[in-house]
């Protein structure tokens, strides 16, 4: 299995409660395990029954698990702040102001959010995953990360272009330069090239470690709605060529004892009869297999009841080890 595994899905089928339950299953089996969410409501805090914050921290009582949540919205202003600071080195006073109203502005765009979020989640890849041989994300809604996925080579082709023509302007102005007077533009650490040159290869590590490190599972509950939205993320995913592994039902009803009669045993079995049906369309119908059935519980997943769940996950937890065969139950690697 890749060192990146995300859980994918609509809104509140149980992406977080299922990334914390993987998670879990990855550090019992003596593997180093950073579990990431990026979900302003602070869900995995809940589920640990523990704060977390923007750096990791071990969870309690489970040995080899850290946890941290990202909060988008932080980060956005984080992001804010840094174009402001770099841009009034760069431009003049006058156009400082004009240009924090434009970022104002695209602040509220739709679109920041998730560019703040793609930038929170790239950013733990490159940043705090050293430490670990499996970082588990709970990642947002399937439609926005999706096109998040997108972005790497949209914005790698714009960027190229914009290097291209920034090189071309600091090449003019250096032939303009006259007589012994030393041009004040160079090529060489020049700021702004030098800013878009880092942007571009944080958009080209996203890609290929999306596409080479990374692992997909889409996380759906039995119901009509979240079926056909799995399949269009599917779709979505095939379509930037990324390979969803597998699917995770969750919140399934349980079925009452056969001798049990009256109005609530008929709704479950009716209930499990068409949950039923909904499963066998998403086996027929979808390329990546069910790893996972889970039950609802009649309470909020925490403690004893996320290693239950953990334990329902047909998911392996091995680190792949570069191709020589060894993996992190060796000793000397699960130490690390
Ligand atoms: N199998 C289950 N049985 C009972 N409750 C569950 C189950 N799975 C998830 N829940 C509960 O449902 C709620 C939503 O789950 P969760 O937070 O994991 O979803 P999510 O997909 O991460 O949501 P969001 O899109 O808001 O981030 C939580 O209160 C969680 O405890
Ligand atoms: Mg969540």
């Amino acid at each position: 299995m890749e060192r990146f595994v995300f859980f994918g899905g609509k809104g509140g089928v149980g992406k977080t409660t299922v990334s914390c339950a993987y998670a879990h299953r990855c550090a019992d089996a003596g593997i180093r395990t950073l579990v990431v969410s990026t979900d302003p409501a602070h869900s995995v805090s809940d589920v640990f029954d523990q704060r977390f914050g923007d750096d990791p921290e071990p969870v309690d009582g489970i040995e080899g698990l850290d946890a941290m949540e990202i909060d988008p919205e932080d980060e956005m202003q984080r992001h804010l702040q840094e174009i402001r600071e770099s841009l009034s080195e760069q431009v003049s006073a006058a156009m400082v102001s004009e240009i924090n109203r434009q970022l104002e502005m695209s602040h509220g765009t739709p679109g920041a959010y998730e560019a703040a979020l793609f930038d929170a989640f790239v950013g733990v890849m490159r940043e705090e995953s050293d430490p670990y041989d499996r970082v588990v994300f709970d990642t947002a809604p399937t439609g926005s990360t999706l096109r998040l996925l997108g972005l790497p080579e949209f914005l790698g082709d714009w960027i190229d272009r914009l290097l291209y023509k920034r090189k071309q302007s600091i090449d003019l102005f250096e032939k303009a330069a006259i007589g012994d007077m030393e041009p004040r533009r160079l090529m060489e650490g020049d700021p702004v090239l030098e800013r878009l040159q880092r942007r571009k290869e944080f958009f080209e590590f996203a890609g290929d470690t999306m596409r080479n490190d990374a692992a997909f599972y889409l996380v759906l509950n039995p119901d009509q709605l979240s079926v056909n939205e799995t399949g269009r993320a599917i779709e979505g995913f095939t379509e930037r060529d990324l390979r969803v592994r597998g699917l995770v039902a969750n919140k399934l009803t349980p079925s009452p004892d056969d001798d049990e009669e009256g109005r609530g045993a008929t709704y479950l079995r009716n209930r499990v009869a068409t949950e039923r049906e909904r499963l066998d369309q998403v086996r027929e119908e979808f390329e990546p297999p069910l790893v996972a059935e889970i039950e609802s519980r009649t309470r909020e997943v925490r403690g004893d009841v996320l290693a239950e769940v953990a334990a329902a996950l047909d998911i392996e937890t091995d680190v792949d080890d570069d191709g020589d065969g060894s993996h992190v139950d060796d000793p000397v690697r699960a130490d690390r």
